[in-house]
């Protein structure tokens, strides 16, 4: 007990970790050979705990037990985090029962040492341009920065059942046309695959590979060297020697990495499918995220039939592109108009605002619908789909701050029309006027249109971008719009400048009907 009192930061598992074997070794030795064998052993413990945690000199005492590394380790699902023994929660990320076993394989001995490599300067690289890939989906395109970049490795995540493997059937079905394509397909039969490639009309040059194994689909890739490779999924890939269960953490990462390589040696621009869980994380370890070139995300209400393919991550675009798609009974259709689709009111009644938000270099008008009622809970609700709930809570208590709107006693839900969810602060005018709308029973004035983001004092900031936001606003016929003070317009909009939220929430309800 003294040694632990001597080095109160060592934490009581480890070192009932430490301290067991030595324990198990001490009684043995004194057993075999009396005192002084007890006496070399006590004198290593006392060395080895008084390492301090860097330490890495060798011990006095050889051949311990605490010598040996452990063979399985515990990896967390959710975020890759690994620790030696398994834990009820994962101390990294906090979620419960998400560590599970992994074998780690062994390093072979005398393993050759790298010899290092020469160094180039910068100005000794040559890059070829990379000339883009048309995936002949528009949308898709769009999102992935202007085409698909040969050698790069795309992540495409979503729900199951969202879109994922039709988008990218449809991609390769127009690339067939004058590239080698191919689909590893790990989750439907070929049988069912040609089935749906029928529904899409077409399709038929399509190569495709029904195979699970990991060496036998880089073995396939390395002969076959398509152009473009589709892995529908990369959790039905195992690798034999990993041992564990195809889709664990273990083998979803060796799956990437050995794509990754396989991609950027031959030169094929690959997708990797990739199911998402229940909290919208890419399934099993966030690990893939940083692994590859683009994440995408394919979003959208399951029962409604528009889809969103939104770009995560991008090394060769901006991350901000959103492309639209609908489902159809043949496949999924772009939609080249979105603020069409989600910027009309679909009727005039209070607590309905039309906010022109601004996503990468695409403006969308969105409709936005708030309904404030009266709470008996002791914390009020504040719902929202589509709109950061942090934010909506800021804007609330804004609201009840600074512009005289007061929520306290009440629920407050916030929508965005579409199933389409809005990350930008531009749109916070808009979600501040649905709720002020909602809550005074008044509505906003008919073909008005918003944008701004809203200060934690209760000014407005201007939003980047306004020429264009007013451009789409023009588009669809909004006549007026509530814009931050200092936006600038050279086009036919009639503009109300407002300082402040209380100004904008003055100026866009209908005075008519305010009680204000
Ligand atoms: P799918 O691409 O299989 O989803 P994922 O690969 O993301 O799991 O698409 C599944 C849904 O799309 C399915 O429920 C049926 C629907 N769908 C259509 O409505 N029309 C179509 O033409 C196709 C091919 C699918
Ligand atoms: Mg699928």
């Amino acid at each position: 007990m003294s040694i632990v009192q001597k080095r109160p930061q060592l934490d009581h598992d480890v070192v009932m970790d430490e301290l067991g074997p030595w324990v198990c070794e001490l009684v043995e030795g004194s057993k075999r050979s009396g005192r002084s064998e007890s006496v070399k052993i006590c004198a290593g413990i006392v060395a080895g705990l008084s390492q301090e945690p860097g330490d890495v000199g060798p011990r006095p005492y050889d051949g311990s037990p605490m010598a040996k590394a452990a063979a399985i380790q515990h990896a967390c699902s959710e975020c890759g985090y690994m620790t030696g023994k398994w834990l009820g929660k994962c101390p990294a990320c906090g979620s419960w029962g998400t560590l599970v076993e992994e074998r780690i394989a062994a390093v072979p001995k005398g393993a050759a040492q790298a010899a290092g490599r020469p160094l180039l300067r910068l100005v000794e690289v040559e890059a070829a341009d990379a000339e883009r890939i048309p995936t002949g989906v528009a949308e898709l395109d769009r999102v992935l920065g202007g085409g698909l970049v040969p050698a790069s490795l795309v992540l495409v995540s979503g729900d199951p059942g969202i879109g994922k493997s039709t988008l990218l059937l449809m991609a390769l079905r127009s690339l067939s046309a004058d590239r080698r394509v191919l689909l590893v397909t790990g989750e439907e039969s070929a049988a069912q695959v040609k089935l749906r490639a029928d529904r899409l009309g077409g399709g038929a040059d399509v190569h495709i590979l029904a195979e699970t194994n990991l060496d036998e689909v880089c073995a396939t890739l390395e002969r076959e060297r398509p152009d473009v490779c589709v892995i529908d999924s990369v959790q039905t890939l195992y690798a034999p020697e990993l041992g564990s269960a195809p889709g664990s953490v273990g083998q979803v990462r060796e799956a990437a990495g050995r794509m990754l390589r396989v991609s950027k040696e031959l030169g094929i621009a690959t997708f990797l499918v990739g199911h998402v869980t229940k909290d919208g994380n890419v399934a099993g370890p966030r690990v893939l995220e940083h692994l590859v070139d683009c994440v995408l995300h394919f979003e959208g209400d399951r029962y409604r039939s528009h889809r969103i393919l939104r770009a995560v991550k991008n090394r060769f675009g901006s991350t901000n592109e959103l492309g639209v798609f609908e489902m159809t009974g043949e496949g999924l259709e772009g939609v080249e108009d979105p603020s069409e689709l989600f910027g009309r009111p679909q009727d005039d009644q209070p607590g309905s605002a039309v906010v022109c938000a601004l996503e990468g270099t695409r403006p969308l008008l969105l409709e936005i619908q708030a309904l404030v009622s009266p709470s008996d809970l002791a914390m009020p609700r504040r719902v929202a789909t589509g709109v950061d709930p942090k934010r909506l809570s800021m804007i609330v208590a804004v609201l009840g701050r600074h512009a005289g709107v007061a929520l306290g006693q009440a629920d407050v839900f916030v929508n965005v029309a579409g199933g389409v969810r809005i990350d930008e602060p531009g749109a916070d005018l808009g979600v501040a006027l649905a709720i002020a709308s909602a809550a005074r029973g008044v509505q906003v004035r008919e073909g008005l249109a918003c944008f701004g983001e809203v200060g934690l004092t209760g000014r407005l900031r201007p939003a980047s971008q306004a020429e264009r936001r007013l451009a789409e606003c023009v588009k669809l016929g909004f006549s007026a719009a509530i814009v931050p003070d200092g936006t600038e317009s050279r086009g036919k909009m009639r503009l109300t400048a407002a300082e402040t939220l209380r100004q904008a929430i003055q100026a866009g309800l209908d005075a008519s009907g305010s009680t204000d």
